[in-house]
């Protein structure tokens, strides 16, 4: 698997985020695209997960079937990354979660992690939802906190991203993967995505801004 995976030539998720970029769709319709962007994501995510077999009876007689042989556990970086959970969840049913809450610290500027509870990790194939990869910093912080866990493999979920995001967690994390929608421009002066979309969280939950 390469460690960037990104949907561009996919006219499916094509549909999904220009809906999420448009500046018209309602908080109701964002949530919708987003839980329909996050399901396409996490399955791309998943592909070439260790399979476990199993036969299974039919009508007619055995028949072989496949289903993933490592636990997956869903992080969602808090507030944003909630709105890719339901689409994870539509098409990995049984996916544990955890979260993690991160904010920035303005003595340092860097990431403070406040909130951090996941299940037990050790083996398991962790996605990371953090739907703008803008700096990388806080995904990159995730990545670190779930792979001292004992993930076997970590995966970032992105809705959009920036190169200089995408660059910063790899160099920070080896082992890591990142599967995203797009990757955009750059930031704008005020750290937003750009074309991107706004603010994530505020427009999956209708915040004023
Ligand atoms: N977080 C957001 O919600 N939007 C951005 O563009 C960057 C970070």
């Amino acid at each position: 698997m390469p460690a960037v995976t990104v949907l561009d030539d996919d006219p499916v998720a094509g549909v999904q985020l220009a809906a999420l970029r448009d500046v018209n769709t309602s908080p109701e319709h964002f949530r919708y695209h987003a839980q329909r962007l996050g399901s396409m994501l996490a399955l791309r995510a998943v592909q070439g997960i260790p399979a476990d077999g199993a036969t299974v009876q039919t009508p007619l007689g055995p028949a072989p079937t496949l289903a993933p042989g490592r636990t997956i556990v869903a992080v969602p970086v808090l507030r944003a990354g909630l709105g890719l959970l339901p689409g994870i969840h539509d098409v990995l049913p049984t996916a544990l979660v955890g979260m993690i809450g991160l904010e920035r610290d303005e003595q340092t500027l860097l990431a403070r992690r406040y909130y951090f509870k996941v299940p037990p990790l050790d083996g398991a194939w962790v996605l990371v939802l953090e739907p703008m990869l803008a700096t990388g910093g806080s995904a990159s912080d995730a990545v670190k906190a779930l792979d001292a866990e004992g993930a076997e493999q970590v995966i970032v979920l992105a809705v959009t991203a920036t190169q200089t995001g995408v660059d910063r967690i790899l160099d920070e994390n080896p082992r890591v993967r990142i599967v995203t929608a797009a990757i955009d421009e750059g930031l704008d002066d005020n750290g937003y995505i750009y074309p991107g979309l706004g603010d994530f969280g505020d427009r999956l939950f209708g915040t004023p801004p």
